[in-house]
């Protein structure tokens, strides 16, 4: 007899080694673990210690073995070049250890840290997953960053090889990749030995004789090679995520524990079965795109989708369905902007009656907060049921959601349902107390967490500690406010740090005023979230000028657009500053961001007692207007 959400999620937190255990029996090792869970060293955990696999083996090379070799597992659709390919399980196999024994030539072996800065194309997974296959640590870098954000992460991770290619293709405009590669080389202090670059016929670019390589010649020159087992609690990949500084923190994942809870997942959350088709439309730069698009779906023997488009302009607003249709997907992740931008496009959904959407069965949003609206409208136009879930880079995987595999949970708007099985979620207030139902305080896990989460920050263990761990001791701390109601209802509301998020992309606000504090004529510069119809959320800069500049405020705010564009990247989007005479602060000095977002959108605030002026807010509301 089926077991109830309840029953299973008891079961979970109650005992998580007997509970785990069990689940990894569904992956294929090549020693079992010792102990499930290593509990020796709190606030440390590790799980499945001792145990060996390799998880490009449990990807791919397992499906081949069992039966599924002539299945599609990966299916490349491309509006922006006009293609669609379809690799079977035993291509994809193929072309995974062609490019392991080329990474392998150029000198990368277990351990090694390989970056790959690549967009939505097959060859990011096959990248990915060779360097799985070697016990290699690939670390993807999202291709909508500048070149000094490559270079902080080759500083941090020190690749031996970087993975490339001629150009991405962003609607029907071409990003040239390579000059940003070659200008994050030379910003790095670490240099790597080798990149290996793919050339695409829209635009090819010169190679650096010696150090660069094509991808097809390194591949073709290369001999297969086969899985190297590695230890389940070592290194798979490092995630780099927006911290509260410039300096993004490297989310280590390890092999062993994301391998069983990924898998599991795919049945249990999102209640897809093996065979089935999965789609989710992110990019392989974010976590949603290494969890969703490339391991969790091959893990369970899926068919998985990689799709170099947008909802809208590629060409319009039907784009999704084509692809629902097209390749009979059964389930559909993305973002709520991605609904959002279909929306604003074809408000009554009028395009969605030219597809066959009738495999079409689940649509799952999350990365940010689900605003009623969204929901509304893909509830009435798609007739499935939507199902908003809540999850971080850090988690590797949901904290909450409807866990339809298990047991469908009725729906309350606005909320991501309930903790997931593995996740203790509590709201505490400051003293780290638990609070009532229905009273907003700091979204918490109790240690242990769950597999396939992160153990650590990639050479930052300090930080991990500082970041996660100390401010409420035996909680994970998630940085986002919310409350549990007397259902156990999560309802996530806001960040607790300066985190926003941008069209699902999460950005750091810090990082934002680092940038325009370097510009010669700022003395002083606040940067906020606004709300936004579209995005969700985009940044707005305030600028107080040194004393002497007199210089026009629209060239000024110019250059600080470019150069966040340039330092940071075109994804933060940001676009929009005032200059102001002066910022409103507390009497410490500290500067009101959170009253002047609420004045940005319209909110009430109340006037915080300790503001040094309360005459500065009246200035910032004029500064507004005239924006
Ligand atoms: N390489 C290079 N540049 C990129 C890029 C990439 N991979 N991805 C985005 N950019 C650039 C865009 O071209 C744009 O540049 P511009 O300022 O010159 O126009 C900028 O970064 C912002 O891109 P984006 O955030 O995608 O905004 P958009 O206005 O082009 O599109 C949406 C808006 C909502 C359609 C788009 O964000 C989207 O499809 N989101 C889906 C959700 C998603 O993928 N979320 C990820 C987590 S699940
Ligand atoms: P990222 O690490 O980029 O996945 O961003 C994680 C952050 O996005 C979370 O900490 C939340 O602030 C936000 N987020 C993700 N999913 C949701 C959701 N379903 N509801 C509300 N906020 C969300």
């Amino acid at each position: 007899m089926s077991q109830s959400f309840d029953e299973v999620y008891q079961r979970s937190i109650d005992d998580p080694e007997g509970f785990w255990g069990e689940i990894a029996q569904d992956i294929t090792w090549v020693k079992p673990w010792d102990t499930v869970l290593d509990r020796s060293n709190p606030p440390h955990y590790r799980w499945f210690k001792g145990g060996q696999l390799n998880t490009c083996y449990n990807c791919v090379d397992r499906h081949v073995d069992e039966g599924r070799a002539d299945q599609a597992a990966l299916i490349y659709d491309s509006p922006v070049t006009d293609t669609i390919k379809t690799y079977s399980y035993r291509e994809l196999r193929d072309e995974i250890a062609a490019f392991a024994g080329a990474l392998a030539d150029h000198g990368v072996t277990k351990g090694d840290r390989v970056i790959i800065y690549l967009p939505a194309i097959p060859q990011a997974v096959i990248a990915m997953l060779a360097c799985a296959r070697l016990g290699a640590v690939h670390s993807v870098v999202f291709g909508g960053f500048a070149a000094n954000e490559l270079a902080v992460r080759i500083d941090d991770c020190e690749p031996k090889v970087i993975v490339s290619t001629s150009c991405g293709i962003e609607v029907s405009k071409i990003i040239a990749y390579k000059p940003l590669l070659d200008e994050a080389i030379d910003l790095a202090k670490h240099t790597p030995d080798h990149c290996i670059i793919l050339q695409r016929p829209q635009e090819t670019c010169s190679l650096i004789e010696g150090r660069d390589v094509e991808w097809n010649d390194a591949a073709a020159a290369a001999e297969p090679h086969d899985c190297v087992p590695v230890e389940a609690t070592d290194p798979l990949y490092i995630l780099y995520t927006s911290g509260t500084t410039g300096e993004p923190k490297g989310v280590m994942r390890d092999n062993g524990g994301h391998a069983v809870a990924l898998k599991w997942t795919m049945k249990n959350i999102y209640g897809v079965e093996p065979g089935e088709v999965y789609w989710a439309a992110s990019d392989v730069g974010w976590v949603v795109g290494h969890s969703y698009i490339v391991y969790a779906p091959l893990l369970n023997g899926n068919t998985t989708i990689i799709y170099e488009g947008k909802p809208v302009g590629t060409p319009d607003a039907g784009a999704f369905w084509r692809v629902i249709s097209e390749h009979n997907v059964e389930v559909l992740f993305t973002a709520p902007t991605a609904f959002r931008a279909i929306k604003k496009e074809d408000p009554n959904g009028s395009l969605i009656g030219d597809y066959d959407l009738s495999k079409f069965r689940t649509l799952y949003l999350a990365g940010e907060r689900l605003d009623p609206d969204t929901l509304q409208w893909a509830e009435k136009n798609l007739g499935v049921p939507v199902i908003d879930h809540w999850w971080q880079t850090e988690t590797g995987w949901s904290i909450c959601s409807n866990c339809l595999g298990i047991e469908a949970l009725p729906i309350k708007q606005g909320s991501p349902t309930k903790a997931v099985p593995g996740m203790n979620v509590a709201v505490v207030d400051d003293n780290c107390d638990a609070v009532k139902p229905g009273d907003i305080g700091a979204l918490v896990i109790k240690l242990p967490l769950p597999p396939g989460t992160f153990p650590t920050l990639w050479n930052a263990e300090q930080r991990f500690i500082e970041a996660y761990l100390e401010e409420f001791p035996g909680y994970y701390k998630t940085a986002d406010a919310g409350f549990i109601d007397e259902d156990g209802y999560v309802f996530v509301m806001s960040r607790t740090d300066d985190i926003i998020n941008v069209a699902g992309h999460r950005l750091s606000t810090g990082a934002m005023e680092e940038v325009l504090s370097a510009h010669p004529d700022v003395a002083e510069c606040a940067v906020i979230g606004v709300a936004d119809d579209l995005k969700g959320q985009l940044p707005l800069g305030f600028l107080v000028l040194s004393a002497g500049v007199e210089r026009e405020h629209g060239d000024i705010i110019t250059e600080v657009v470019q150069m966040v564009r340039e330092q940071i990247g075109p994804v933060a989007a940001f676009k929009t500053a005032a200059v102001v005479a002066r910022l409103p602060k507390t009497r410490s000095g500290k500067i009101l961001r959170g009253t002047m977002q609420k004045i940005a959108d319209g909110e009430d605030y109340k006037m915080p007692a300790t503001i040094e002026d309360a005459t500065v807010l009246p200035e910032i509301e004029q500064a507004l207007a005239a924006l």
